[in-house]
């Protein structure tokens, strides 16, 4: 046991941890995605999704809790890398990590990352919270709670300042994660980093794309 708490407090340790949770919370956002994406169905495709899936509520309670438990340690750990990479570089012994051999994705981790997470505290404490402990009346539909939300441009104009600085933050932990578990190859190393680019801007436009069409298009109501 003691070898794996040293393992996780070492410096490969915590990429490591910071690859595994972050690939995780990869494959989270593409199940994410593809549920909320039943909005653009219709009112009642969106409820019969939320529906369906409250059958296995047991199920998903777990879920979350894992889901949880990895964006703490994923948070958590980059803080701390974060910090010992900086201490590094205000030692004597520079470590060069100037603009020649880094990009902006990489440079601006912790701030798309902080944004990220203040997103996420605001998501979760409106839109997880009416699901999940408002009031529902006879009639209700988790859709009207997703139009509510929406319905307010400052609310709804911070998830596309958001989206945008997730898709810096994927694009750069993409391909990192890769690097971390050295699956790396000069021939598919430039194709890791497309697809890492691919996957970041489907994810920025099309989470972004729902606030903007019930504010726009549907004209808030
Ligand atoms: C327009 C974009 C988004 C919409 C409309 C949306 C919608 C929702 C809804 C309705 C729930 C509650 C589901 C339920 O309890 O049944 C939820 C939960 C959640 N969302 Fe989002 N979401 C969006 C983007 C995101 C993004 C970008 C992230 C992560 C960076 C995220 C992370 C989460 C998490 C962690 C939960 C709690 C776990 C869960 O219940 O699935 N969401 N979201």
């Amino acid at each position: 046991m003691g070898w794996i708490l040293k393992f996780v407090d070492s410096s490969i340790g915590k990429k490591f941890v910071m690859a595994v949770t972050g690939l995780s919370l990869i494959l989270f956002l593409i199940i994410h995605l593809a549920g909320n994406l039943t909005l653009y169905i219709s009112e009642e495709a969106f409820n019969s999704y939320v529906s369906t899936i409250d059958i296995i509520k047991p199920l998903i309670r777990v879920a979350e809790v894992i889901l949880a438990l990895f964006f703490i340690f994923h948070i958590y750990n980059g803080f701390r890398l974060w910090y010992e990479n900086r201490k590094a570089k205000s030692s004597k012994y520079k470590v060069n990590v100037s603009s020649k051999n880094s990009t902006i994705y990489s440079r601006t981790m912790i701030i798309s990352g902080s944004i990220v997470f203040i997103f996420l505290i605001l998501h979760l404490s409106t839109m997880w919270y009416a699901f999940n402990f408002g009031e529902h009346g006879e009639n209700h539909s988790y859709y009207k709670i997703v139009l509510d939300w929406f319905s307010n441009p400052v609310y709804s104009m911070f998830y596309v300042f958001a989206m945008v600085l997730l898709g810096f933050h994927l694009n750069h932990g993409f391909q990192s994660a890769f690097q971390t578990f050295g699956w790396t190859h000069k021939k598919y190393t430039p194709f890791i980093e497309k697809l890492g680019t691919l996957y970041a801007i489907v994810m920025a436009v099309a989470f972004a794309s729902i606030p903007i069409y019930f504010l726009f298009f549907f004209g808030g109501k």
